[in-house]
């Protein structure tokens, strides 16, 4: 048994923090037993890990970020989608062919997301298997639960970058066997966004899900360009999600759609007949995709909403900081449509980057009972005009905090050392 002390921190709903200041939280063999005002009679006498005035709250879930554009965030972010895709990422993306490249970013990558206190992440990787295996077997090897995928792209991009339909398929069927019994980092298919991507190599994908039950991630209604290019390339389907859903892709796993920005009520019906989550990532649609969900509406329509970095379209690689945007964009939705739209407070966008995105990994992403200890310690960011609640420190982490504020992380119960160091 393990005993810690400090002030506590989680979302018991998408309304509610739960709140307990200088308590302690028990965990057993990686997962919590309980959180306590006072020490339960039973438990006294153990030592104690004391984290004094500072607040244990839970790991983060990135439920969309792109590995390989890793290198290139916070450049580029005055172009739009088409354009920065074209001239910047397409031409990054086809270096991973080499593999010297791919592991040196993949590593770095890795160490700077859980510096960052995001422990659980749904992730692209790039059309090519090596690299992508690489950072799979990485997060893997450091106990992150993960969806990673093989990207497929078979249409419309660049030659340096585009696989046949064949190659593609075989590809994907040879990754998704290769790690059908990794533990904790799995595959999940890919198709990087309609546009990209043909029938023929759609419904491929769709057998392949089937057979080994894995789900998929990719980019949906992200802007009014790809909303109207996946029309015209896809006439049977009267809407994006539609695509997918005549594919047979979204019944065999997680159903992850990154943006959501333009989602048609046939849209909005799939996603949620499949209980898929909509990703939102407010500073990629800030800087590239020019716009901003709907999420207070989607929110209440009962959809599941999380939030994600979208690094490299997004700058940030910390989830905490999109927290603190999505609620920010939130107000500007709704001073500019108010109808059907609402701002959204900080637990609900705390919710989504904890408890709600990391239901798709298990019992993570809360600090109830039942649930892993996959947690953070932040510092106090000590003011020394005004006296924080726990509630305070963590709102401002979000909005000002940088990973230097993460004082502790732990994964399945475990501390891990800051990176470098063995302890
Ligand atoms: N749509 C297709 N590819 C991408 C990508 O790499 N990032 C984002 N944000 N949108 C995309
Ligand atoms: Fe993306």
């Amino acid at each position: 048994m393990q005993l810690f002390r400090g002030h506590i921190l989680y979302s018991k709903s998408r309304e509610e923090l739960a709140v307990f200041e200088n308590s302690y939280l028990a965990v057993e063999d990686g997962i919590i037993k309980g959180v306590y005002e006072t020490l339960p009679q039973a438990l006294k006498g153990l030592p104690v890990q004391d984290f004094g005035e500072r607040v244990i709250i839970p790991a983060f879930s990135d439920l969309h970020v792109h590995a390989p554009q890793y290198p290139q965030r916070a450049l580029a972010m005055d172009l739009l989608l088409n354009d920065w895709l074209n001239s910047y990422t397409f031409p990054l993306e086809a270096r991973y062919a080499d593999p010297d490249f791919a592991h040196a970013v993949y590593d770095a990558f890795v160490e700077d997301l859980i510096a960052n206190g995001t422990l659980h992440a749904c992730i692209f990787g790039t059309i090519h298997p090596e690299a992508t295996g690489y950072l799979l077997e990485k997060l893997e090897e450091k106990g992150l639960s993960a969806y990673v995928g093989k990207v497929n792209m078979d249409k419309a991009s660049p030659e340096y970058l585009c696989e046949t339909t064949e190659d593609s398929l075989r590809r994907t069927e040879e990754f998704l066997e290769k790690y059908a019994h990794s533990r904790t980092a799995r595959p999940i298919l890919t198709p990087r966004f309609a546009p990209t991507c043909s029938q023929k190599l759609l419904d491929g994908l769709g057998i392949l899900g089937r057979k080994y039950q894995t789900g998929v991630q990719t980019h949906i209604v992200e802007s009014r360009w790809e909303a109207a290019q996946a029309l015209l390339d896809f006439p049977d389907a009267s809407c994006d999600m539609e695509i997918y859903e005549k594919a047979g892709l979204l019944e065999n796993g997680p159903v992850v759609m990154a943006h959501f920005l333009y989602p048609s009520e046939e849209d909005i019906r799939i996603l949620k007949k499949y209980h898929g989550f909509a990703v939102q990532c407010p500073d990629s649609t800030a800087n590239i995709i020019a716009g901003i969900m709907r999420n207070s509406y989607l929110a209440d329509l009962g959809v599941n909403l999380s939030l994600g970095s979208d690094i490299a379209g997004g700058h940030h690689i910390g989830v905490y900081s999109q927290v603190a945007k999505s609620v920010q964009l939130s107000k500007l939705k709704w001073l500019y449509e108010p109808e059907g739209n609402r701002p959204i407070d900080f637990p609900e966008a705390f919710y989504m980057a904890t408890k709600q995105g990391g239901e798709i990994f298990g019992r993570v992403g809360s600090l109830e009972k039942g649930y892993r200890f996959d947690a953070l310690v932040i510092d106090n960011l000590s003011d020394p005009f005004l006296k924080l609640s726990p509630r305070q420190v963590v709102e401002r982490f979000c909005h000002i905090g940088t990973k230097d504020q993460i004082a502790e992380r732990y994964l399945n119960g475990k501390r891990i050392p800051p990176a470098g160091r063995k302890n």
